[in-house]
């Protein structure tokens, strides 16, 4: 397993953001475009204010960034406060010189999009880029990665979901009411995350040390979903110490 450990959440998220910042001037010197996948959440907002920094003050370029994030609700508006698309454009797009074409949510408008034919152009948009080169993860206390809920399949690609009472009730602070938080979303499946040439997952914070040691060295189970990424190689996980509290 490759784990790097953190002793708090700033030198975590420093360092996941310098991580990608790495991966950006590598590709970009070798005039390629650098394919990112992104998290939304509390977890990655300290690394995306450490990209904006590197943006402001060391001349870091998103030019050549094409951005694929993993989720969005279903159904939203892209334009309310809750939606992940709003999100994004707060959190880093709007700071950032990224290229609005070469962004990429799985946001669906009204009730007239096939959402199946949908969901499968956004798995074709990836592989036309090659891929993801990195995919950024955090990590539900049930264990889903995007919102790929347990029971999700390891096969799973990019489709309309259902979310977890855990995940709705962790989104209520977001929405004021559990009834006003979505039933559904649209996310990557997780052989969408596992196809990523490099995963980072991050995770931050006491809350989620239970599942953090649970999908680390628990058993690999579509009941935990975040548990098929302990054996691969692209995996990395950042973790500060208190979600490493339960690791022995
Ligand atoms: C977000 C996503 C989710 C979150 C997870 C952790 O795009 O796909 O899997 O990463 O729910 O959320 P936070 O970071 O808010 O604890």
């Amino acid at each position: 397993v490759n784990l790097t450990l953190y002793k708090n959440a700033e030198e975590a998220s420093i360092y996941t953001a310098n991580t990608i910042a790495a991966l950006i001037s590598r590709k970009q010197k070798e005039g390629k475009h650098a394919v990112l996948g992104l998290a939304t959440g509390n977890t990655p907002k300290r690394v995306y204010q450490e990209l904006i920094r590197m943006h402001n003050d060391e001349g870091l370029s998103f030019q050549n960034v094409i951005s694929f994030n993993l989720d969005e609700y279903f159904p939203i508006n892209a334009g309310d406060s809750q939606s992940y698309t709003y999100f994004m454009e707060q959190n880093l797009f709007a700071h950032v010189d990224i290229k609005s074409s070469n962004i990429h949510i799985p946001h669906v408008d009204g009730s007239s999009t096939d959402i199946s034919k949908y969901c499968n152009e956004y798995e074709e948009k990836i592989a036309s880029y090659g891929g993801l080169d990195l995919q950024l993860l955090g990590i539900g206390r049930n264990g889903h990665i995007g919102f790929n809920e347990p029971r999700s399949s390891f096969d799973s690609i990019t489709r309309l979901v259902n979310l977890h009472p855990v995940t709705r009730e962790d989104a209520k602070s977001d929405f004021g009411t559990l009834e006003n938080v979505p039933q559904q979303a649209i996310s990557m499946g997780i052989n969408t995350i596992l196809q990523a040439k490099k995963i980072l997952l991050l995770a931050l914070g006491q809350r989620k040390s239970e599942i953090i040691n649970k999908a680390i060295y628990g058993a690999v189970s579509i009941d935990t979903p975040a548990s098929i990424l302990q054996s691969l190689p692209q995996v990395e996980y950042i973790l500060d110490s208190d979600a490493a509290a339960l690791i022995q």
